[in-house]
């Protein structure tokens, strides 16, 4: 793997999806006097299909992007695109009807073929294929929810049926493969729908990391460190958006975990496959750089919670039990977030006037439900009906039985905010701290984050998150401070890499005075 020339992203481990080379494009002059129709915030496959399905539509729209394409979530994905998703069709069919269930079912279907037809429209090479998806049970317990699944899937109009092999070497009870499920390499589509998006005359500025968003006659403005942005429109395709709003409570942010494996024996699947467990294990094959990989994904857990070491370990144990593991080629994390009801939210933000939008709350489904925002978003900012307004509304009413324990997830930021603050061990040196480690202490009286690099330097930062004050916990993984309440994300220097927070962390230059 050549780590030179890699688009970053918001983690230090690295996915094959960086070595895509990045926008070809000269530093983009922008005049805060311009108003645009649409101003779009983060260039993941939300905001970039959004982009370009309006500006396709002849509006002039924006996209400011605080680091560069695909520096979240899109850039760490593993691709899969499905017509069944984290939420099973029982899940919603029990909190939102029958029809709720087959409208998710259409907005899934209607998300492959919107990609399926970008890709042929604008000749984006990047691997895009049809297969098959397999899950699978391995318990009682599990076929029974498997086949309670399987009936909600037909009635909600998503055909699967019964197969005899899962496709992997994993011991089964029961399967059922979905026809017509796909895969792409992310980044190399993402690539494809900027270019575009900026033949059409649309424009993206990398590193403008928006701080803070207000209204001046009628007109959204967002506010970078250089410069601001107006527009009729504007719509948060950033995850969590940023600043203190209802999704801090609604939405919890979770980190999966990835291998990429070269097998011994070339028995690379030819499917898709799911597990049943919770968190559930992905399997899918992909060819980077001409060599087949083993894309397994898995143990995911909530962000600033457990050990991101032993996810990989438990990851790579479960691929040595089941495959002849030659090299593990690639380990990488992303983050994502679960929404309380089990939908995701997209729509008009609630609080807000009627031109600012957001798109959040994917689970682990980000390509299909990115790029159904993007449809939402054009029919809604062009006046139009849309099958999906209703039921994605961040606004609906929340059904009394969540897919989430709403109670629990919250007592559990509440838990945080004070449990973290009284745990903190003291510690006398820095000598005391291994190198590349770091750690939440108390030094001197004073509680400080402290990582110390391979050579010995030390950089301390406030340990305060700057979004609601929840103590960040060290990443030893990645290499960042992760907040354990909502999931915002620093860099080693305490610069925001993954909101809701718009404010880094407070460096201390000379901690313990
Ligand atoms: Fe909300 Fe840190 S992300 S307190």
């Amino acid at each position: 793997m050549n780590n030179t020339n890699l688009n970053p992203r918001d983690s230090k481990t690295v996915s094959p999806w960086q070595q895509q080379p990045g926008l070809d494009q000269q530093q983009e002059v922008v005049y805060s006097g311009t108003i645009y129709d649409v101003v779009i915030v983060g260039a993941g496959i939300a905001g970039l299909t959004t982009a370009l399905l309006l500006q396709e539509q002849g509006k002039n729209c924006i996209i400011l992007e605080g680091h560069n394409i695909g520096f979240g979530t899109t850039g760490a994905t593993t691709a899969h695109l499905n017509t069944f998703l984290d939420t099973s069709y029982d899940q919603v069919e029990q909190d939102f009807g029958e029809d709720g269930a087959r409208t998710l079912a259409n907005a899934t279907k209607e998300s492959i073929s919107l990609i399926q037809e970008l890709v042929e429209k604008y000749q984006i090479d990047c691997d895009f294929t049809f297969k098959d998806g397999i899950i699978y049970s391995e318990t009682e317990a599990e076929t029974k929810s498997l086949l309670s699944l399987l009936e909600a899937s037909r009635k909600a109009g998503v055909e699967a049926v019964e197969i005899r092999d899962n496709g992997i070497p994993v011991p089964f009870e029961f399967a059922v493969v979905f026809n017509d499920q796909a895969e792409f390499h992310p980044m190399k589509y993402c690539m494809g729908l900027a270019a575009a998006f900026k033949q059409l005359g649309g424009t993206i500025v990398e590193n403008a990391f928006v701080r803070k968003t207000t209204t001046s006659d009628e007109l959204q403005v967002a506010h970078t460190d250089h410069f601001e942005i107006k527009g009729r429109h504007l719509v948060y395709t950033t995850h969590m958006p940023p600043g203190l709003t209802v999704f801090d409570v609604e939405c919890f942010p979770y980190r999966s975990y990835v291998l990429g494996i070269k097998l011994k024996n070339g028995d690379y699947p030819k499917n898709m496959a799911y597990d049943m467990k919770d968190p559930y294990h992905y399997i899918r094959t992909h060819t980077i750089d001409g060599q087949p990989h083993l894309i397994l994904g898995g143990e995911d857990h909530k962000t600033g919670h457990d050990d991101p070491e032993a996810a990989f370990e438990a990851l790579e144990a479960y691929a040595r039990k089941y495959w002849y593991v030659e090299s593990v080629d690639y380990r990488w994390s992303a983050q994502y977030y679960v929404p309380a009801d089990g939908l995701p939210f997209i729509g008009k933000m609630p609080g807000f006037d009627d031109h600012t939008f957001v798109a959040t709350g994917f689970s682990g489904n980000g390509m299909i439900l990115g790029t159904i925002s993007g449809k939402v978003f054009r029919d809604t900012i062009l006046g139009k009906e849309d099958a999906y307004q209703k039921l994605f509304s961040p606004s609906r009413i929340k059904p009394v039985a969540g897919f989430k324990d709403f109670v629990a997830e919250n007592a559990d930021v509440a838990y945080h905010f004070v449990a973290d603050r009284l745990s903190t061990e003291d510690m006398e040196s820095f000598a005391e701290l291994a190198p590349d480690s770091g750690e939440v202490v108390e030094y001197k009286g004073q509680k400080i984050a402290v990582y110390k690099d391979p050579q010995g330097q030390i950089t301390a930062l406030s340990p305060t998150c700057t979004h609601a004050g929840c103590i960040v916990k060290f990443n030893p993984v990645e290499k960042s401070w992760d907040c354990p309440c909502h999931g915002g994300r620093y860099d080693l220097k305490g610069q925001v890499i993954t909101g809701p927070p718009v404010m880094n962390l407070e460096q201390i230059n000379n901690p313990g005075e």
